[in-house]
């Protein structure tokens, strides 16, 4: 059974200050789609700010909206209980960005997975856990003789990203989240994992939310790639789309600024302006205008909704306004069976 998980028209307002006066939207009118008949990798790219823990921490369930609603397999994620919740936390794994707050200093290693596959009922005793563990550690390419036992000082920080990973395969998912699962590794060992991921998805069939700051990684990893500004989507379309053919100004924006590895420094434009700042966001209208050479009256004062610009991607920009709205979890559907089309050809 291969399990979905679909946000629709998703807000998440945080608030603060007394009697709650100060009002933040970290994500607005989100719907996407995550495993199902078609598992597929869609990246989610955006700067630091721009809500992509938070539609992480939704689709986990760990965050609830404020609006809309998330699903699991067709039921309301907060209306989950019982088996069905013990089925969710089993089949829906995610990878953060860093791996060692992930561990229990005390514990070696492999109790992290160990743990969980009794929890789960996916191991009769100890022994069989082990022998899974190890099958896991070999499929992220780890040497279980030289893992297991260890703790997690003795292991480099790749190693340590790499049992997080396994341990999340050894709970056999139909689906992972992975929030910047490679921004606290070195180069080297970067395109490893996301080669990794990749053949995830590819043999084993698992959908993939691969969170970025980096539309490189995620041109080479992705078949959708969803551009998140300001807790808005702003393009969402097939990786060539976007990456060969942007159409939003902010995509546009990020493909010619050269992105930092470090995901808490913002990305820089050519002309060496910010276009991070996602905390002090307008109110109404689209998030990106203030820093948009191309907006006018209409672009600040009136939010745009995701245009139905093109067969494989839509653009939330009133220069690119068309007859139809539609949704990111429309698009999506779209790419993968245009992938499904290719791939039996
Ligand atoms: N628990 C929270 N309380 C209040 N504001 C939050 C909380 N979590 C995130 N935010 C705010 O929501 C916005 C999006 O944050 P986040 O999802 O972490 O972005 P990203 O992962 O893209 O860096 C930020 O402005 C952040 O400050
Ligand atoms: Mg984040």
């Amino acid at each position: 059974m291969t399990g979905t998980i679909e946000a629709r028209g998703v807000d998440v307002v945080f608030t603060s200050g007394i009697g709650g006066r100060v009002r933040k939207a970290a994500l607005s009118d989100v719907s996407l789609s995550v495993g199902g008949a078609q598992p597929s990798i869609t990246a989610v790219v955006g700067e630091s700010g721009s809500g992509k823990t938070t539609l992480t921490r939704l689709l986990l369930g760990f965050q609830s909206a404020t609006s809309g609603e998330v699903l699991y397999n067709g039921q309301p994620m907060n209306a989950l209980s019982g088996s069905d919740l013990r089925t969710f936390r089993r089949d829906v794994q995610a990878i953060f960005q860093d791996p060692f707050e992930a561990f229990n200093p005390f514990y070696k290693v492999e109790h992290p997975l160990v743990t969980p596959l009794r929890t789960f009922g996916l191991a009769r005793s100890r022994d069989e856990a082990l022998h899974l563990v190890e099958q896991a550690m070999e499929t992220v390419g780890l040497r279980p003789q030289e893992t297991i036992g260890k703790y997690p000082h003795q292991l480099s920080g790749g190693q340590r990203q790499r049992i997080m990973i396994a341990r999340s395969l050894a709970l056999r998912p139909s689906v992972i989240l992975a929030d910047e699962p490679v921004s606290m590794v070195d180069a080297s060992l970067r395109s490893t994992i996301l080669e990794m991921l990749w053949k995830l998805n590819r043999d084993q069939g698992i959908a993939l939310i691969y969170v970025t700051h980096d539309l490189t990684t995620a041109y080479q990893v992705a078949e959708t790639i969803l551009v998140l500004y300001g807790g808005q989507i702003m393009e969402i379309g097939a990786a060539e789309e976007v990456i060969h053919r942007p159409r939003h100004p902010y995509t546009r924006a990020l493909i010619d600024a050269v992105p930092s590895p470090d995901p808490s420094v913002d990305w820089n434009l050519g002309d060496g302006t910010d276009i991070g700042d996602t905390h002090n966001l307008p109110d109404g209208g689209c998030p990106f205008a203030p820093r948009c050479a191309s907006a006018h009256d209409r672009c600040r004062a009136e939010r745009p909704p995701l245009f139905d610009t093109d067969p494989l991607r839509a653009s939330a920009c009133w220069l690119d306004e068309t007859d139809a709205h539609t949704t990111g979890a429309e698009i999506q559907r779209r790419a993968a069976e245009a992938r499904a089309a290719v791939a039996a050809e």
